[in-house]
C-alpha cells in the first residue's frame, strides 16, 4: 500500500498553455494495483536538486478510459510542477504511489441523481474524472459544473468539456465563470466566491434537486462555496471537498497550539504492511510521521501539511493531538483515523495502524 512503483511515462501533452497532462504506462502485473476510483489522486516522487520531492496529482482519466493520466499545472516558482514540465517525456520513469483519496461517492447504474461541482483552475482534474465516469456509469444521472477561470485560454480540458456538453446535452450542464473575459450574462463574470455561489443558486441551480456536491479549488473558494451551500440549506453530508494546498503553514499552527501534555516520551507502535514496529519519541517535538520516518520506517506521505490524506492511519490504542486537518471527514475522525503528519502523541503509549482502510 505504501510502496512506490516505478512507472514509465507513456506520453505527455500540453493543455491550456501551462498544464502538462502525463499518461503513465501501467504494466499488466500492476493493473490491479493502479485500478482507481474517479476523483482519486496519485502521489509522485522525484529527486530534484538532490532532494526527494513528493507531490499529489488527481487522476483526470475516467475509470472507463483504460488510461492513467494526471494534469500538472505549472505554478510560478513551483519546484515539482516546473521540473515536471521540463523533464517528463515519453519513456521517463517516475515513482508513483497507488491511487488514494476519498473524493468520490459510489456510483450505480440505476442511480438517477443530480451532481453539482464547483472548481477553479487545476481543481478541474478530479472533477473531470468524476464527470466522465459518472456520465458513462449512470445513464439517468445529471451533472452541473461551475468552472472558474481567468479566461477561456487558461481553461484546462476546455475542448473536452465542450465535447461532453454536446454529447450529453440533456445531462451535462456547464457554467463558465471568468474573471478576465467578459461574458454576456453578468452572472458568469467574476470570481467564484460566496456571493457568486449565492447568485447562481438563486438564478440557475436548484439546490433542492442536488444529491451530491463536489468542490475543488483554492482554499478560500472551497470554504466560501461550501459554507454558502450549507447556509442556503444544502445538507453538509452532501458536500465533498478536495484541497490542493493551504495558505496556513504548519509552523504557525504548531506554535499557536497550546499543548496540555508534559514534555515526556511516548512509546509508539506502528502497524505497517502486516508488521509491527515500536519506538520511543518525545511527545511535543515531532509528528508521529516524522518520528516514524526518522526511525527508518517507509511510512507513506506527500504534502506533510494536513491536506492530501496520504499519511492517513488509524489510532487503535492511545490518543493523539491533531493540528491541521483539511483532508479527513468527520466520520473518519469518529472512527479513529488521523493524519500522521499532523498528529502528536497525547498519551504515554500509542498504536497507529497504517493497514486499516475502514
Ligand atoms: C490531493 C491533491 C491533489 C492534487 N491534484 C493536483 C492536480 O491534479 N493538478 C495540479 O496541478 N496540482 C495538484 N495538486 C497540487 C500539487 O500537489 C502541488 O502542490 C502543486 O503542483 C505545486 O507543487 P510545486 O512543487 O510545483 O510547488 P511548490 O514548490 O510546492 O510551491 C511553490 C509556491 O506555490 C504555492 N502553491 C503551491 N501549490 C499551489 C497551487 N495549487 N496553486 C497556487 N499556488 C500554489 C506554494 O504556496 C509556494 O509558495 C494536488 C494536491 C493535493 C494535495
Ligand atoms: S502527508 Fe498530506 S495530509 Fe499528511
Amino acid at each position: 500500500m505504501s510502496a512506490f512503483h516505478s512507472l514509465s511515462v507513456h506520453s505527455t501533452r500540453i493543455e491550456a498553455r501551462d498544464t502538462l497532462v502525463v499518461r503513465f504506462a501501467v504494466p499488466d502485473d500492476l493493473r490491479e494495483v493502479f485500478h482507481f476510483t474517479q476523483g482519486q489522486y496519485l502521489t509522485l516522487r522525484a529527486q530534484i536538486e538532490n532532494e526527494e520531492v513528493r507531490r499529489s496529482y488527481s487522476i483526470c482519466s475516467a475509470v472507463q478510459d483504460g488510461t492513467l493520466e494526471v494534469a500538472i499545472k505549472k505554478i510560478s516558482e513551483g519546484l515539482f510542477s516546473n521540473w515536471a514540465a521540463q523533464h517528463l517525456r515519453a519513456g521517463v520513469k517516475l515513482d508513483v504511489m497507488p491511487p488514494m483519496g476519498k473524493f468520490f461517492t459510489p456510483l450505480a447504474t440505476e442511480n438517477k441523481k443530480h451532481y453539482l461541482a464547483f472548481c477553479a483552475g487545476s481543481g478541474i482534474t478530479p472533477i473531470f474524472s468524476i464527470i466522465k465516469t459518472t456520465l458513462l456509469t449512470e445513464p439517468q444521472s445529471r451533472l452541473t459544473l461551475v468552472y472558474g477561470n481567468r479566461a477561456s485560454s487558461t481553461m484546462i480540458f476546455r475542448t473536452a468539456l465542450s465535447d461532453l456538453k454536446d454529447q450529453y446535452m440533456d445531462r451535462f450542464n456547464f457554467i463558465n465563470v471568468m474573471t478576465r473575459e467578459q461574458q454576456d450574462a453578468e452572472l458568469f463574470n467574476g470570481r467564484i466566491n460566496a456571493e457568486k455561489c449565492q447568485s447562481l443558486c438563486q438564478h440557475w441551480i436548484n439546490l433542492n434537486d442536488i444529491d451530491q456536491t463536489f468542490i475543488c479549488g483554492p482554499e478560500q473558494m472551497t470554504e466560501e462555496v461550501a459554507s454558502t451551500l450549507v447556509k442556503l440549506g444544502l445538507d453538509k453530508s452532501k458536500i465533498k471537498t478536495e484541497l490542493f494546498g493551504t495558505q496556513t503553514s504548519t509552523k504557525t499552527r504548531r506554535t499557536e497550539s497550546v499543548r496540555a501534555h508534559s514534555d515526556t516520551h511516548c512509546e509508539v507502535t506502528v502497524v505497517l504492511d502486516g508488521r509491527q514496529f515500536t519506538f520511543s519519541m518525545e511527545k511535543d517535538k515531532q509528528s508521529v510521521l516524522e518520528a516514524g520516518l526518522s526511525q527508518g520506517l517507509d511510512l507513506r506521505y506527500s504534502c506533510k501539511g494536513g491536506v492530501c490524506s496520504t499519511c492517513r492511519c488509524k489510532v487503535t490504542e492511545g490518543k493523539v493531538d491533531m493540528d491541521m486537518n483539511y483532508a479527513l471527514e468527520d466520520y473518519e475522525i469518529a472512527r479513529g483515523f488521523v493524519l500522521s503528519c499532523q498528529s502528536f502523541p497525547a498519551t504515554n503509549t500509542l498504536t497507529i495502524d497504517f493497514d486499516q482502510e475502514n
